[in-house]
């Protein structure tokens, strides 16, 4: 297998004043057309959820549902982004960030969930890119990133199977009209946190607690995701279709033979569940053999789900240690803490190498031909000062280091074409509510107020720096 060999030029990042980790972040293998872009995502950014025929989704629900989020937050509000478009397109324009990933809400385009479009809705996004465009941004759109119209969860949501079908055809609603424009499209972001943290751990929308609903959800996202490229396919030729995995690299606790064989099952869930069946490999007997639960195929929908893509989105936070659990749920493998490490405000160990080793497994293991890392990026609590400015040098060292373990995965053969941080802007953090700060721009929620962090200014002077050295010429 392999990827392509990095036809990258030669270019190191010289020292800047603002440069306040790493002097030299040795970027050197990145290719010369790499994107580097920032990622958001609707619900996390819009508010504006009752406007211009804007239906409630799941998470609107979920958010309103007492116990739920730190604080009782809701993305009513949010960034208030829908009202701020040309603000923060401004923003992306200071980083100098060639690419945009931003979702596109289901509830905002088709309010019934299935059914007519909603011109307004639409429009909004019909702007966004237009203005994105105007100022040399490339967009990146994902359809779906967990904002499912609560109108289909009360039908059945993802564990029935008419919702796949009628993904795919808000997905052809979308991309007939923008498809003229939009070219990178990503179907759905993370189906593992819909399946399994919506559907079996239960700490984000819909909130269910059942194998049977997580596995079946799990397959109608897939189901969803493969008819949705057919769907973006017909109506846009020339498009470019990737998905979104969010994937850890999978480590024993100890050598004992039950801890090894806890991280298989770790990693066929957190993993190999999300890979194989996108790759043609179907699902992973060992996990149809854990979990028990029949799946709900029909004739079909393997080749479906299978769909050829153009590329693979790779979400990476965080690696897993995990130890056997023999009385915990599926996949009976808990993660445990590393002493020593370095972590963030959610807790999340700071493990670079992760990323280094995952771009070469999908390279290796799943042949990928072209990869984007769609997010990666770090909260910390952030304190504003009396200037009015933001030092964040952990969130800068936690860019630098997961930019070099990028650069070292290129040298290796990872057909990488770019890299979005997460995220442009502080955001609502789903169950975590506001408290958790990803941006490397932030947000005075009670004004709206955004200042560029350091960190923020460190990106920029980065892509800068490689730019000017010959390096990431593409967006
Ligand atoms: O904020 C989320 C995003 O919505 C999906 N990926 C992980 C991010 C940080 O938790």
């Amino acid at each position: 297998m392999g990827g392509r060999r990095p036809s990258g030029r030669a270019h190191q990042v010289p020292p800047t004043e603002r440069q306040s980790v790493s002097d030299l972040t040795d970027l050197t293998a990145l290719p010369a057309d790499f994107t580097w872009g920032v990622a958001t995502a609707s619900y996390q950014i819009e508010g504006a959820v009752a406007e211009d025929g804007r239906s409630p989704s799941i998470w609107d629900t979920f958010s309103h549902t007492p116990g739920t989020i730190d604080n009782g937050d809701t993305g009513d509000v949010a960034c208030d982004h829908y009202h701020r478009v040309p603000e923060d397109i401004g923003l992306m324009k200071r980083l100098g960030v060639g690419a945009y990933r931003f979702s596109l809400a289901w509830p905002r385009v088709v309010p019934g969930g299935d059914g007519p479009v909603n011109k307004a809705g639409l429009a909004f996004y019909d702007r966004l890119v237009d203005g994105l465009l105007e100022a040399g941004i490339t967009p990146f759109a994902t359809l779906y990133h967990w904002d499912l119209p609560q109108t289909l969860q009360d039908r059945g949501g993802w564990p029935a199977r008419d919702t796949a079908e009628h993904f795919a055809a808000y997905a052809s609603a979308v991309a007939e009209r923008l498809g003229d424009r939009v070219k990178d499209w990503a179907t759905l972001n993370e189906p593992l946190c819909s399946a399994w943290i919506g559907h079996l751990d239960g700490s984000m929308a819909p909130g269910v607690r059942d194998l049977t609903a997580a596995v079946r959800a799990s397959f109608h996202l897939h189901l969803g995701h493969g008819l949705a490229v057919e769907a973006i396919r017909a109506a846009s030729s020339d498009a470019r279709i990737g998905i979104v995995n969010n994937l850890s690299p999978i480590e024993p606790a100890t050598d004992s033979e039950a801890d090894h064989a806890a991280a298989v099952r770790a990693d066929g869930h957190t993993n190999r569940w999300w890979l194989d069946p996108i790759h043609g490999r179907g699902y992973p007997q060992d996990m149809l053999d854990l979990y028990g639960v029949e799946l709900p195929e029909r004739p079909g929908d393997l080749a479906t789900i299978a769909a050829p893509l153009d590329w693979l989105g790779l979400n990476y936070y965080f690696r897993q240690i995990v130890q056997d659990d023999p009385a915990g749920t599926a996949p009976y493998a808990r993660q445990i803490a590393v002493p020593d490490a370095r972590h963030t405000h959610m807790g999340w160990e700071v493990h670079a190498d992760g990323l280094e080793q995952l771009l070469i497994r999908l390279t290796d293991e799943y042949g990928a031909r072209r990869v984007y890392v769609t997010e990666n990026g770090s909260a910390f609590p952030d304190t504003v000062r009396p200037d009015g400015t933001i030092d964040d040098p952990e969130r800068a060292r936690y860019l630098d280091e997961h930019l070099a373990a990028c650069a070292r995965a290129v040298a290796k053969g990872a057909p990488l074409a770019g890299y979005f941080a997460w995220s442009l802007l502080d955001n609502f953090e789903w169950a975590y509510g506001y408290d958790k700060r990803f941006g490397l721009v932030h947000v005075d929620y009670a004004t709206q107020l955004r200042t560029i962090k350091a960190s923020g200014h460190h990106y920029a002077d980065l892509i800068r720096s490689v730019r000017s050295s010959g390096g990431g010429e593409g967006t």
